[in-house]
């Protein structure tokens, strides 16, 4: 039976992803790497190391830089990320958002949040929604970023639920892999053939219907 939903933040709830995009795009253009569309993609979802460690892999860059330069570089690009975070409202609210919310609520459905995101709790406030949610998994606690299943598990563990009990909400193929790395139903928000991993499929946040989720829930 479904207990709760576990939601990623960036590219689910608000459209954060796209500040997070422009940010390393602009970061690597002063690195002198240009990124692909499919590399730029490629890091939704993926923690702040990772993503500025992958985008210098992109560029045959790995071994150019100390840990400290990129410390710099990953704090210039938080920066820039944070001034876009500022300008957000509760218009950011991606549309269906607030209605598949109130929906859990009906039920009683316990929620929480599985973001990379050390700024989650910032977005939520500015979004107006940070007391919808039961809790928030603190990405400093983590092992291993998405696509590792750590971080789907500890929301599940912090809603106190078993694997069949959940549906996780995801817009990156790193995240999907994670969901579907810890046992629980996938719902995939974008391109079905980038997140071919995933139970139910929907191209937009506008196209989720909490009860369409559930019937598919139920007949797996
Ligand atoms: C989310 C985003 C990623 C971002 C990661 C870390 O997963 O989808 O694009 O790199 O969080 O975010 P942070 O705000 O801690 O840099
Ligand atoms: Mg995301």
């Amino acid at each position: 039976m479904l207990k709760g939903l576990i939601f990623d933040l960036d590219g689910v709830l608000t459209n954060s992803a796209r500040f997070h995009l422009t940010a390393w795009n602009n970061l690597a253009k002063e690195l002198g790497i240009n990124l692909t569309s499919e590399q730029l993609d490629s890091l939704r979802g993926i923690s702040r190391m990772d993503s500025l460690n992958l985008i210098l892999k992109y560029g045959g860059q790995e071994n150019k830089y100390s840990e400290k330069e990129k410390e710099q570089f990953a704090a210039e690009k938080n920066k820039k990320f944070l001034e876009q975070v500022e300008t957000m409202t509760p218009k950011d609210i991606l549309p269906g958002i607030s209605e598949l919310l109130a929906d859990a609520k009906k039920q009683n459905l316990k929620m929480d949040i599985a973001s990379a995101s050390k700024n989650a709790p910032r977005i939520l406030k500015k979004l107006g929604i940070m007391d919808e949610f039961d809790g928030i998994v603190d990405p400093n606690t983590l092992h291993h970023g998405k696509p590792d299943p750590e971080i789907y598990e500890k929301a599940q563990e912090l809603l106190g639920f078993k694997t069949d009990e959940v549906i996780s909400f995801e817009d990156a193929a790193a995240g999907v892999q994670s969901i579907k790395a810890a046992g629980q139903f996938a719902v995939g928000i974008g391109d079905k053939n980038v997140l071919k991993g995933a139970d139910y499929v929907v191209p937009t946040t506008a196209d989720l219907k909490l009860s369409k989720i559930e019937q598919v829930f139920n007949q797996k």
